[in-house]
């Protein structure tokens, strides 16, 4: 065990990650540290390409930093953390799996006796308004309702911690705002500790406790906005002056970085 301030669920501590292909090496991030808190919801902003998806990886035990630590409540991420619960752009579901049999994979793979695992399952499917479409099949479901199986699936495995990787950026507009609101709601019952990545901050307003912009790459952390709007949140907070405001801090901030990206690039030619 680590020693871990108080309510410290997550704790990022100087992590680098270099990457080694054939043109090269490409540092995704430089000595990132972030804590979140338990029942933090924390967006996380950046431009394309500064290691967003890299971080999250980290975090998950999909892939270990070059430098540094990821503490999760204290201890080492050493492997695949089934705490975790991943949720990515691309829905990750088993094509030849029902919407029933995909949410309760992981309880089945926790061996949950059967009868358990249809009520838990049940509850879960029924939060996301899947009700009716138990006995479907992925390809018979639109995108955002593909993404709701994956919101159900993970939450049924009750995960310490979910991780979002830009979840709603493939969907329609009506649509991602009525997947947003969802979302919040479920945090505002369950308080999940969150860590969710975005590349709009309108989204990142909507949802987030914090507000974490990245730096254009190597990733790095710009800036962090305690994020004051009030819940229960839904997307009407998007009128208010508060939200104006934030935006305003937060765009000034992404903008510098994404100019910066941008050098970078022209550079790279
Ligand atoms: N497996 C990999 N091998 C080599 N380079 C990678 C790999 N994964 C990511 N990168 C590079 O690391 C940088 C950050 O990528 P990524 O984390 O996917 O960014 P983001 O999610 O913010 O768009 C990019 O330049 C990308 O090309
Ligand atoms: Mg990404």
């Amino acid at each position: 065990m680590d020693p871990v301030e108080n309510g410290t669920k997550i704790s990022i501590r100087k992590v680098s990650k270099i990457f080694s292909g054939k043109q090269g090496e490409v540092t995704a991030l430089r000595e990132l540290s972030l804590d979140v808190n338990e029942g933090e919801f924390v967006v996380i902003v950046g431009a394309s390409g500064c290691g967003k998806t890299t971080l999250l990886n980290l975090v998950a035990g999909f892939d270990a930093p070059t430098r540094g630590r990821i503490l999760l409540d204290g201890e080492p991420v050493t492997g695949i953390t089934p705490e975790c619960g991943m949720i990515f752009q691309h829905y990750a579901l088993f094509p030849w799996k029902t919407v029933q049999a995909n949410v309760e994979f992981g309880l089945k793979m926790k061996r949950m006796p059967r009868s358990e695992r249809r009520n838990r399952a049940a509850k879960f499917i029924d939060m996301v308004g899947l009700n009716g479409f138990e006995t479907t099949y992925p390809h018979h479901l639109s995108g955002g309702m593909k993404q709701r199986v994956s919101i159900a699936r993970s939450l049924a495995n009750n995960p310490k911690v979910m991780l979002l990787d830009e979840p709603f950026a493939a969907l329609d507009a009506m649509t991602r705002q009525v997947l947003q609101e969802q979302l919040v709601r479920i945090y505002e019952k369950h308080r999940k500790t969150i860590l969710f990545i975005t590349h709009s901050i309108d989204e990142a307003l909507l949802l987030s406790s914090r507000i974490v912009v990245m730096t254009a790459r190597p990733g790095r952390i710009a800036q962090e906005i305690v994020n004051d709007l009030p819940y229960p949140r839904n997307a009407d907070v998007q009128l208010s002056n508060r939200f104006m405001e934030i935006k305003r801090t937060i765009w000034e901030s992404v903008q510098a970085e994404v100019m910066k990206s941008m050098e970078v690039e022209t550079d790279q030619r």
